[in-house]
């Protein structure tokens, strides 16, 4: 078995993954949504003396699987650097103390592998990864073949819902809330730019959009609010479909993904799947306990790198808060 843990932001979670059977044994997951509510974002200080309190707690529940332990996993990068070290720091503890090898896992791939979760790997796959930090288009061959075809040049998916919702009082995270309410809105009536509408760069941005809400909530009415969250959901996704569509144009999709916090969000998955009609393309979706950050991605990750024996000794096993994909 392997164990596995995840801190990169404001979840404190563990899990026990079977090796053989991919048998997910144990996960569980602390979220400190409640905590950083009242700040409208992650607080890093806070987020790190929250995860120094819930992962400790977690890891006693752990204790009837430590003697078929044979690895420790755990997000190394990206993240906060704060709360990164409070993750590795414990799985360090926990390979020294019971004499097995360490895992250092990239965030990113955990979110990839969120959807195999209890299941078998499957690529090539296009990845569009949508969370709260990052917005990118990779093209995964296997774990070690990942090219990031475009990314985000400012503010990420998940992260403008965020925003939005602090400029409405709507707390943090905002991505539920503002879905909720564009539910009741009218799409079209605020009429915000698609961002990089012209440019044919293959990448994402969302400040400029971001600015231009901003503008519109300054104006409104709290009455309003429904609308321009529903506007706002719309040319959010709208960017994404469109930047896509180009890209498809030579790179016809056969198998398509997409992971990550923002991935749970309803209207994103109907116009994705639309999009992916006249290639005939397969979507996969991380089931929805799955999208936001957990450990039992990280040790679906683990997994894979434990049969390869891509281990880091205690000495090398960093933290990096950059992402090298
Ligand atoms: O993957 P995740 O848990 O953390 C990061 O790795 O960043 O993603 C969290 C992000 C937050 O920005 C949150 O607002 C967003 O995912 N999110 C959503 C929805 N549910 C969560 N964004 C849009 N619509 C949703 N339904
Ligand atoms: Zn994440």
């Amino acid at each position: 078995m392997i164990l596995s843990i995840e801190s990169s932001c404001d979840d404190s979670a563990i899990s026990i993954t079977q090796i053989a059977t991919k048998k997910l044994l144990f996960h569980k997951k602390i979220s400190q949504e409640l905590e950083h509510s009242v700040y409208g974002g992650v607080v890093p200080e806070l987020a790190a003396r929250l995860h120094a309190e819930a992962l400790p707690k977690i890891l006693e529940k752990c204790e009837p699987y430590f003697k078929d332990l044979k690895a420790v996993a755990v997000t190394s990068s990206p993240g906060l650097a704060v709360t990164l070290i409070e993750g590795v720091t414990l799985a360090k503890a926990v390979s020294v103390a019971l004499d097995i090898p360490l895992i250092g896992v990239n965030h990113l791939i955990g979110h990839i592998y969120s959807l195999f979760i209890e299941k078998e790997a499957i690529f090539p796959l296009t990845v569009l990864l949508v969370s709260g930090g990052h917005t990118q288009v990779m093209e995964v061959k296997s774990l070690n073949e990942i090219t990031t075809v475009a990314k985000s040049m400012d503010d990420s998916f998940g992260e403008s819902f965020d925003k939005v919702a602090k400029m409405m009082g709507l707390g943090y995270p905002g991505g539920p809330a503002i879905q909720a309410l564009a539910q009741e809105g009218d799409r079209k009536r605020y009429n915000f730019t698609v961002p990089l509408l012209r440019t044919p760069k293959f990448a994402f941005s969302y400040s400029g959009l971001k600015n231009a809400v901003r503008l519109a909530v300054e104006k409104a009415e709290p009455t309003d609010y429904k609308d321009i969250a529903a506007s706002f959901e719309h040319i959010a996704t709208k960017h994404l479909t469109h930047k896509l569509k180009k890209y498809f144009q030579n790179h016809p999709p056969k198998n398509f993904a997409i992971v990550g916090g923002a991935s749970a969000n309803l209207y994103l998955r109907v116009q994705i799947k639309e999009l992916l009609q006249p290639y005939k393309a397969n979507l996969f979706l991380s089931d929805l306990q799955y999208c936001s950050d957990n450990a039992a991605m990280i040790g679906r990750v683990a997994i894979d790198m434990y049969k390869k024996k891509r281990f880091t000794s205690l000495e090398d096993l960093d933290i990096a808060s950059k992402s090298n994909l």
